[in-house]
C-alpha cells in the first residue's frame, strides 16, 4: 500500500500505509522542521568518516538515494563517488527543493533530484546499480515492505546499502535514571507514530526477510569523550541531545513523561559532554546484494 503523507493544519503529518495510520508531529519527524534540518547537517558532516569511509559507488555507476531529506547525506555520496549518477528523491517537495540548492552550492553536478515517494516509483524495473537509505527505515510503518519495493529497482547482482541508528544503544557517564527516560521518550514518540528507534538491531532480519542476499551488517559505535572535542560538540550536543531536546513539548504534551524529570534527562545529557563525560551510541549499517 503506497505511503501518503499529509500535512495538517497545526503543523503534523498523518502517515498512511501499510494498513497503519500514524500521527507525527512535525518536531520528530526529522527532516521537516527548520531546527531538525540544522541537526540533520551537523550529524551528516560528524559522522561522514565512521559511516562512509567506505561507501564509494564506482564510474558511471547508477546510485538511487531514497529519502534524501535535505541532502545532508547527498552531498558526501556525490564526493565520494563523482563519477556515479546518482538520483535522489524525496517524499517531501520542500525538501528536495532544499536539497538541490545545497548541491547546487557546493557546484556538484552528478546528482539529479525528483520528489517521490517510496511505495510508489516510476522508475524502470533494475534501472539502478545501487540502491542507498539513510535514517528513513526509522520512520516507516513497513519497512521489509520499503525494501522489497526497492529491490525491483535494482539490477540483477547489484546492492542496497542501509544505515539506520538504535536509541537502545545509548549509554553514558554519569549515567541517569532521567536521561534514560527522556530518550525514551523519543522512542515512544516514533512507536506511536508508526516508526521504530531502534531498528539498527533488525536489519539483518528485515534485508534477509525482504529477499536480500549476502547481507553484512556492521555496528558503527560513536565513543565520545573530551579528548574529542568535535564529537562531544557534533555528535553529543548537537545531534543527539538536540534531537532528544526537539521532543521536549511533544512528550510533555502526550503525557509520557513530566516536565521535571525531561528536563533533568537534557542536563544529564548535557553532563556527559563535559571534562569527565563519556557518550556512546552505535549507528548499524547494512550492504547487501539482490540475486
Ligand atoms: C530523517 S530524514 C533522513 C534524511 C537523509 N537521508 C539524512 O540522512 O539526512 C528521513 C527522510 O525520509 C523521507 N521519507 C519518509 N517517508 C518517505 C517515503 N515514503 N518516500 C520517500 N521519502 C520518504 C522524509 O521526507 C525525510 O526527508
Amino acid at each position: 500500500m503506497p505511503l501518503i503523507v499529509s500535512r495538517m493544519p497545526e503543523g503534523k503529518f498523518i502517515y498512511h500505509g501499510g494498513g497503519k495510520i500514524g500521527k507525527m508531529n512535525n518536531v520528530y519527524v526529522h527532516g521537516y522542521d527548520q531546527r531538525e534540518n540544522i541537526r540533520l547537517q551537523d550529524q551528516a558532516s560528524t559522522l561522514v568518516d565512521l559511516l562512509h569511509f567506505d561507501t564509494s559507488f564506482p564510474a558511471e555507476s547508477r546510485v538511487l538515494e531514497t529519502g534524501c531529506g535535505v541532502g545532508a547525506q547527498t552531498v558526501t555520496l556525490a564526493k565520494k563517488s563523482p563519477n556515479a549518477y546518482i538520483t535522489s528523491i524525496d517524499i517531501s517537495e520542500t525538501s528536495v527543493a532544499e536539497a538541490k540548492q545545497r548541491i547546487e552550492s557546493e557546484g556538484i553536478s552528478n546528482v539529479h533530484f525528483q520528489q517521490g515517494n517510496i511505495f510508489d516509483l516510476s522508475f524502470e524495473p533494475e534501472s539502478f546499480d545501487h540502491v542507498f537509505v539513510c535514517f528513513v527505515l526509522e520512520h516507516l510503518p513497513n519497512p521489509i515492505e520499503a525494501l522489497s519495493v526497492l529491490k525491483k529497482f535494482i539490477r540483477p547482482g547489484g546492492t542496497i546499502t542501509v544505515i539506520e541508528g538504535d536509541h537502545g544503544s545509548t549509554y553514558f557517564y554519569p549515567d541517569s535514571e532521567a536521561a534514560h527516560k527522556a530518550i525514551q521518550c523519543q522512542v515512544e514518540l516514533q512507536r506511536r507514530a508508526g516508526g521504530n528507534a531502534m531498528i539498527g538491531r533488525e536489519l539483518y532480519p528485515l534485508m534477509t526477510k525482504a529477499g536480500y542476499e549476502m547481507v553484512r551488517v556492521s555496528p558503527r559505535m560513536v565513543y565520545v569523550d573530551s579528548s574529542k572535542p568535535q564529537l562531544v560538540e557534533g555528535f553529543t550536543k548537537k545531534t543527539f541531545t538536540a534531537m532528544i531536546e526537539g521532543i521536549r513539548a511533544a512528550a510533555i504534551e502526550a503525557g509520557i513523561i513530566d516536565q521535571i524529570t525531561f528536563d533533568k534527562g537534557i542536563k544529564d545529557l548535557y553532563r556527559a559532554a563535559e571534562y569527565d563525560g563519556v557518550f556512546c551510541y552505535t549507528f548499524f549499517k547494512a550492504v547487501a546484494e539482490k540475486r
